[in-house]
């Protein structure tokens, strides 16, 4: 079944549900939508939402909104698996530009370290969570098995295209003309994305996890193998 406007929802037993927007919006009715006709809800929410914490209490915007799409789900009285990803490895292809252009790559917050996901591995997790029982009523908390910063994640791609390539710091408010310049970059999230840097360099440095491997019985795969399979993107 289709859900009208546009949020699209291709609805059967098993649902996995994305919510890509900064607000909870409508989720009420498309969770009461899937309630009526499935059992079961994988949802890809967040690293960035605290455990524990209310929705309207969590720090970050993107917390805020999937704290909600969560506390929705886990009421409707479906079974459901909350996947907690860590930063997307994908988002490294917003360089990718740059990376054809030349060799330096401009940004901010270089020191900012993360636990890059492939996002094959968040997909083989959804799999067996929409598929075998015993992921019912858990969040996941999903993260790649190495911590690097984004000036080492510039290096890494180097390594593999076999090229000099670094980075170069930008200050905030660089960064912030760069991004709100670049067409394929929604200037909503500009601010979002640099406040979360921000934060994420005043915390603790990032734990990695072993849930990947816990849940599908093969570890998460290196953000040098994500880069060897994206290659291409950048060259
Ligand atoms: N990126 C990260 O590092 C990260 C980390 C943790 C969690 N997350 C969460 O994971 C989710 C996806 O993140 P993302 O970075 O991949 O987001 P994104 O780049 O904004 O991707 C959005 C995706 O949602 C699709 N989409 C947008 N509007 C839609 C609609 N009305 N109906 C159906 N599909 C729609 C888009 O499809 P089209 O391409 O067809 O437009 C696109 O593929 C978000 O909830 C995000 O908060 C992301």
């Amino acid at each position: 079944m289709t859900v009208s406007g546009s949020y699209r929802l291709l609805i059967g037993d098993a649902v996995f549900l994305m919510w890509p927007f900064h607000d909870a919006g409508p989720a009420p009715a498309i969770v009461d939508a899937i309630k009526w006709h499935a059992g079961r809800v994988v949802f890809l929410s967040s690293g960035a939402v605290q455990e524990g914490v209310a929705p309207e209490r969590q720090a970050h915007p993107v917390g805020r909104s999937h704290a909600r799409v969560e506390q929705l789900i886990e009421r409707s009285g479906l079974v459901w698996t909350h996947l907690h990803p860590s930063t997307f490895a994908a988002n490294t292809l917003w360089w990718a530009g740059q990376i054809r252009a030349g060799d330096v790559v401009r940004g901010g917050y270089g020191a900012v370290p993360m636990a890059l996901l492939h996002e094959a591995d968040i997909a083989a997790v959804a799999v067996r969570a929409l598929t075998e029982d015993g992921h019912g009523h858990t969040a996941y908390a999903l993260t790649g098995p190495e911590i690097l910063t984004q000036a080492e994640q510039v290096r890494t791609i180097g390594e593999v295209l076999g090229r000099p390539l670094r980075w170069q710091e930008l200050s905030r408010e660089e960064a912030r003309q760069r991004l709100l310049a670049d067409d394929s970059f929604p200037d909503s999230f500009a601010d979002p994305l640099l406040d979360g840097y921000a934060a994420m360099l005043d915390a603790p440095p990032p734990a990695t996890t072993s849930t990947v491997e816990a849940v599908t019985g093969t570890p998460a795969r290196t953000y040098r193998a994500w880069v060897s399979d994206h290659a291409a993107d950048f060259s």
